[in-house]
């Protein structure tokens, strides 16, 4: 049980300041009875919560998916460049980007404060697949697919895990899906330069079961749905 104002701040639907509000204006239900005030109590485990008829899902933890722009690093500060922290601009100041993409890079980015999940996406011997777009300088052809199914050398001495690579198109400019389970520093581009080719564009489309829908917009992001949070954690 707790109060319905420290449900509201607990699920970063608002501020202390900002449920009074919302309850004071009527847009706050408790199982479809309108709440009246900021101090009754609710069963976060039992009782429908909803903000303009919306249900609010109570979790300790933020999950937000982004659509990465180029030109932004993903990292919390950053003494020069704007950081995917800044295009959320969230009050939530424990959100932290999980992993990595180059500045030049775009596409999905995994936003949270759960820290565990963090870490089992990202650990050692315990990373996921990722799946990334990528339009690369040079002909892509079958040589380069058995070449990062059988693992390729980066960083001088570093054979890379198998890696699954399709040729959407290839040609002077070749376009591929790549599905990697490591995260090296420039892995792609570096699996690209050791067939001397090079990443013009780069994408990541997905991450364990985590995909970027076609409707989200690049800058724009959003809440990942119960679904999609079970399906990380598991
Ligand atoms: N590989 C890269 O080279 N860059 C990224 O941003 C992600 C994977």
């Amino acid at each position: 049980m707790m109060r319905l104002d420290k449900f509201l701040v607990a699920t970063h639907t608002a501020t202390r300041s900002e449920a009074k509000n919302m309850i004071k204006r009527g847009r706050i239900f408790v199982n479809d009875e309108k709440a009246t005030s900021s101090d009754i109590k609710i069963d976060e485990s039992q009782d429908v919560i909803t903000i303009d008829g919306n249900v609010i899902n109570y979790s300790r933890y933020e999950y937000i998916i982004l659509n990465k722009p180029a030109g932004f690093v993903s990292a919390t500060k950053d003494n020069t460049c704007q950081t995917v922290m800044d295009i959320i601009n969230s009050p939530n100041k424990n959100l932290f980007p999980v992993g990595r993409l180059d500045k030049d890079t775009e596409g999905l980015m995994l936003i949270t404060d759960d820290g565990a999940l963090a870490h089992n996406l990202l650990a050692p011997g315990k990373h996921v697949d990722k799946t990334y777009y990528a339009r690369v300088e040079g002909n892509v052809t079958e040589v380069t697919v058995d070449a990062f199914a059988n693992g390729v050398i980066i960083d001088g001495d570093y054979m890379t895990q198998p890696a699954k690579l399709d040729i959407i198109n290839s040609g002077d400019i070749s376009e591929v899906r790549v599905t990697i389970h490591e995260g090296r520093f420039h892995q792609i581009k570096k699996m690209f330069l050791s067939q001397n080719m090079k990443v013009i564009y780069l994408k990541r489309l997905s991450m364990k079961n985590l995909v970027l829908d076609d409707d989200l917009e690049i800058g724009n992001f959003r809440k990942l749905t119960e679904e999609e949070i079970n399906d990380l954690k598991n």
